[in-house]
């Protein structure tokens, strides 16, 4: 009873993770602009160019902002780049390294294209041939409207915009260019954001916002807008997307700050045992900080010498920068895109959205659980890349979808006829019998669902998503599975057989 309750509370923890929140990685707008670079500037240019961008990674994650200049005469690449002010610095790390990886979409390397920006809500990235960094407005400036229509009183909407906007843009000068807000009257609220950019000044960043204030009540009674200036952005939206500003950003100044205060107040006694505190914690954490890097380097050294290695340029460009038509699905722990390696092999391609220490147990389980096993019906690991902004695993590509795209259309469910639906039932439970009975590490795969059931043209099933994979303690040959809040016992075959069974008869999709 007390190991099902503690598993219970232990799998919770797993899967509600307070600690992940939201990097607001979604695209507002890529604007490319229309110069090229001469043929004979290319080479320099596209050099520049990489070298810029290695240098604003670092910046960001120090001060969450960079501007930098690489290069000389007219093959100088400016770039910039700034995270919004309510994010924290893990969220602001995630959405900029998605953010580097989707402006490469103005195609510098193919077409040398001289300047692109990269709208995301929660970041925001450029490059250009010019000193742009002080600039306000530019004819490239965009408005980017909603598409859902405000159910609902709209010119309460309309109202509530106008108000927010006008208040936020006469707010964010005088506060270090960053304001949000919301603004309720009769039943409707609307929350808004604006951030101008670093080097924006106090009177530049006044005329951007003006600016951007008149074009965005265009998108009422759409339920969002933004205004996406080359100076300054500005967004409303029915729902509250920013993070509340009173929380504290870094928890560092608030330890002095406490430090300070219980120095002056109390005794000599107390300033030795803060101090002790503070010295044990900032060990603590240069420890823990150290030997996630050590774990770190010692797989990046194990990852670099083996055949499993992928560049992550190549991945780059076999999925066409993970261009959203090669998006094959959305998984809990990444995406998956189609790619076609430079020998035509074609391969799926997930892309983990973890932090450094969630990530490293999750890859390590995934590499070096999977990479040895093979059966028919596992989808097989070939590969990984994690040198690159964001680490990436390759898999074989299986070309038919997966189980949950045949229920989810009804022509296509009818395609599953009886003998096809018993050769999936059995296919998946010799699957999962593998993992469980004969495979030498032995593998719960603790999420079967149709969505992880992949099907090759003559319908042979293929398990895919070894993700949450846990080592199967040696001596026991009976699994334990807590159903609707019961602990039942199987042994492991047919607890795969009933549990796919189960999944292919449900008749209520008929
Ligand atoms: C480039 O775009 C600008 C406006 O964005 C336009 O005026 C200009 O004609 C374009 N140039 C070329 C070569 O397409
Ligand atoms: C440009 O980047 C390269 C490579 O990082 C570096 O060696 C060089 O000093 C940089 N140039 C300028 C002008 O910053
Ligand atoms: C830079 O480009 C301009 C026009 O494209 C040209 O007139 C000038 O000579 C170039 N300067 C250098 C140093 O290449
Ligand atoms: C602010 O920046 C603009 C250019 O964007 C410049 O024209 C203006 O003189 C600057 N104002 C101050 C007070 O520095
Ligand atoms: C923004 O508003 C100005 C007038 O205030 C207008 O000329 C411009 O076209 C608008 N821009 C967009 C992108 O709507
Ligand atoms: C919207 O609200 C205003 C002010 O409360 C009211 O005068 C107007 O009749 C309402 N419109 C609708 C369609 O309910
Ligand atoms: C903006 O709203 C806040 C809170 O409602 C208020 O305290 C502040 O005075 C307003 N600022 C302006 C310029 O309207
Ligand atoms: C921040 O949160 C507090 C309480 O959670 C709330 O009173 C306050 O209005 C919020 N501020 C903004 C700008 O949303
Ligand atoms: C606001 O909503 C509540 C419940 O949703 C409703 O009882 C009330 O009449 C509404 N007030 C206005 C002014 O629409």
């Amino acid at each position: 009873m007390f190991n099902s309750l503690f598993l219970l509370i232990l799998v919770l923890c797993l899967f509600v993770n307070p600690c992940l929140s939201d990097p607001r990685a979604t695209e507002a707008a890529l604007i490319c602009t229309n110069k090229t670079s001469p043929m004979p500037q290319r080479q320099t240019y596209i050099s520049n160019f990489l070298a810029a961008m290695n240098t604003v990674t670092p910046l960001i994650a120090t001060q969450r902002y960079a501007a930098v200049v690489n290069g000389t005469g007219n093959t100088t690449v400016y770039a910039f780049g700034e995270c919004m002010k309510d994010l924290t610095k893990n969220d602001c790390d995630l959405c900029f390294a998605r953010c580097k990886t989707q402006i490469l979409r103005c195609l510098p390397f193919q077409r040398a294209i001289r300047g692109g920006r990269l709208f995301y809500d929660g970041c925001y990235l450029r490059y250009d041939d010019y000193y742009f960094f002080n600039e306000a407005l530019s004819v490239q400036d965009k408005t980017v409207c909603g598409a859902q229509e405000f159910v609902g009183n709209g010119s309460v909407l309309s109202a509530n915009v106008n108000q927010l906007v006008m208040n936020l843009s006469a707010e964010a000068p005088k506060f270090d260019g960053f304001s949000v807000g919301f603004v309720t009257n009769e039943n409707v609220t609307v929350y808004g954001l604006a951030q101008c950019w670093e080097f924006v000044n106090g009177s530049a960043c006044e005329y951007c916002l003006a600016k951007a204030v008149s074009n965005i009540s265009s998108c009422t009674p759409k339920e969002e807008g933004r205004v996406l200036n080359t100076g300054c952005y500005l967004r409303y939206s029915t729902e509250k997307f920013y993070y509340n500003s009173t929380q504290p950003v870094r928890n560092s100044n608030q330890g002095t700050k406490l430090a300070i205060t219980l120095a002056a107040t109390s005794s000599a006694l107390a300033l030795l045992l803060v101090i002790a505190t503070v010295v044990f914690i900032v060990r603590k954490n240069v420890l823990k900080r150290r030997g996630e890097r050590e774990q770190l380097g010692a797989m990046l050294a194990t990852v670099n010498k083996s055949k499993l290695n992928y560049s992550y340029e190549v991945l780059e460009k076999a999925t066409n920068y993970f261009h959203n038509s090669n998006k094959l699905g959305q998984g809990g722990s990444g995406s998956v895109y189609k790619g076609v390696l430079p020998d035509g092999k074609v391969v799926a391609v997930k892309r983990l959205f973890f932090n450094t220490r969630q990530w490293v147990d999750h890859f390590f389980n995934e590499v070096n659980l999977i990479s040895d096993i093979h059966h028919k019906n596992l989808v097989k690991l070939l590969g990984c890349s994690i040198a690159g902004p964001e680490s990436l695993l390759v898999y074989e590509y299986v070309p038919n979808r997966s189980l949950h795209d045949y229920f989810s259309a009804k022509r296509m469910f009818q395609l599953l006829r009886w003998e096809v639906r018993y050769k999936i039932i059995l296919g998946t439970a010799e699957g999962l019998a593998y993992l469980h009975e004969e495979s030498e590490t032995r593998i719960i795969h603790r999420d079967i669902k149709l969505s992880n059931i992949l099907l090759e043209e003559d319908f042979t099933a293929k398990i895919a998503d070894f993700g949450l994979a846990r080592l199967f303690p040696e001596n026991k040959t009976h699994i334990s599975t807590g159903i609707a809040g019961t602990l039942l016992t199987f042994h492991p075959y047919s607890f795969a057989v009933c549990n796919v069974i189960s999944l292919l008869t449900n008749t209520s999709l008929l």
